[in-house]
């Protein structure tokens, strides 16, 4: 599916990014693979680690439309992962983060549609889910734009989905770098928010699979959910810290003690696959679609009506010996 074809990817610089472009390079032969960022000096570095003749490094913001438009000549496939995503900036700073994951998610669909994209993948998050933050209730915003955006494309060609995971392992400011810090530092005590909390985990290379795949199963305004395990916090910090005690400092600005990738109020829309969820579009588009039989013919069943996928009612669980396992990887 990616052999011969121009791939772009907004964000490419980021955590995601990387992997996708590692990913794509090593797995097949694309014709193009184009980094949309904004910071010169994480594209040159990026450029030395990758330099195959495929690549392609295009500064430029998603707040700027002829930028994209530039970038997107040619383009037959668009991951859309540029987003600002730390909590506590966005609520300092909201303005900056409606810009980015509103507006820019908006410049993308315009430009998308005008240049005759193939394929758009958007990436989102469970905190998306009944946000309770401004980057939440942006990158829901976002969701809600790119699902709308198969109504406006009609009889054009281009679709767009959306792909929605928890946690990423390691990413950048997250617990687990920040765990290893203080251990590094010899810290006495681990910080825990509070023992209850639970989250949602997914290995990089598992998301960059999800949204391969993803390109291959999508009919346009599904959000794709992977089926992940959860992880309690206090055994996350009991892994990586064996021994050292824990201290409560109480649940932060913004944060859920649980997370969810979608609600009971959002079950009748949610159709389980093997190893994946689709929640389907609320609104209707003037071409059917039967979103229980995907791209490639797989069939999925509604799930019972009520049903949440949470990070607490989670039928899977990651123990602290599978996290190591895949932090050694
Ligand atoms: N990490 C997680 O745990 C997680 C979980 C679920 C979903 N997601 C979603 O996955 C996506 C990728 O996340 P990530 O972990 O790869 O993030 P990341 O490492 O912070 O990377 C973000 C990327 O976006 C670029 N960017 C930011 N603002 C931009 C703008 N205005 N115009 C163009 N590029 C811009 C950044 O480069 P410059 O700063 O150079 O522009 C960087 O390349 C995001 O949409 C995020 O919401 C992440």
């Amino acid at each position: 599916m990616f052999n011969d074809k121009a791939i772009l990817i907004t964000g490419g610089t980021g955590s995601f990014g990387k992997q996708l472009v590692k990913t794509l390079l090593s797995q097949y032969q694309p014709r193009k693979v184009i980094v949309y960022s904004r910071d010169e000096l994480k594209q040159f570095e990026m450029a030395q680690e990758f330099n195959s003749p495929a690549m392609r490094y295009f500064l430029g913001d998603v707040r700027d439309r002829d930028r994209l438009r530039l970038a997107f000549q040619g383009v037959d496939y668009v991951v859309h992962a540029a987003a600002l995503k730390q909590i506590p900036a966005a609520e300092y700073n909201p303005m900056e983060c409606i810009k980015t994951n509103i507006n820019g998610a908006n410049n993308v669909i315009d430009v998308a549609l005008e240049q005759g994209i193939d394929k758009v993948i958007a990436l989102s998050t469970d905190k998306a889910v009944n946000p309770i933050n401004l980057y939440g209730a942006t990158k829901l915003a976002a969701d809600k734009l790119f699902v709308a955006a198969n109504n406006i494309a009609g009889a054009m060609k281009t679709r767009f989905s959306v792909v929605r995971y928890g946690n990423v392992v390691g990413s950048r400011g997250s617990v687990v770098p920040f765990f290893q810090k203080l251990i590094q530092e010899k810290a006495t005590e681990i910080p825990i928010t509070d023992p209850r909390m639970t989250r949602f985990w997914i290995t990089l290379q598992q998301a960059v699979n999800l949204v391969l795949d993803s390109f291959e199963r999508m009919q346009g305004g599904e959000i794709f959910v992977p089926k992940i395990p959860s992880m309690k916090i206090t055994d996350l910090a009991d892994a990586l810290a064996p021994g050292i005690p824990t201290k409560i400092i109480g649940i932060r600005p913004g944060e859920k003690l649980h997370e969810a990738m979608f609600s009971e109020e959002s079950s009748h829309l949610a159709i389980e696959f093997a190893d994946h969820y689709v929640i389907k579009p609320t609104i209707e588009y003037t071409r059917v679609v039967d979103y229980s039989c995907n791209a490639l013919g797989e069939k999925g069943v509604a799930v019972p009506e009520g049903f949440e996928y949470s990070s607490e009612s989670n039928t899977e669980w990651l123990s602290g010996f599978q996290l190591l396992d895949i932090l050694k990887l």
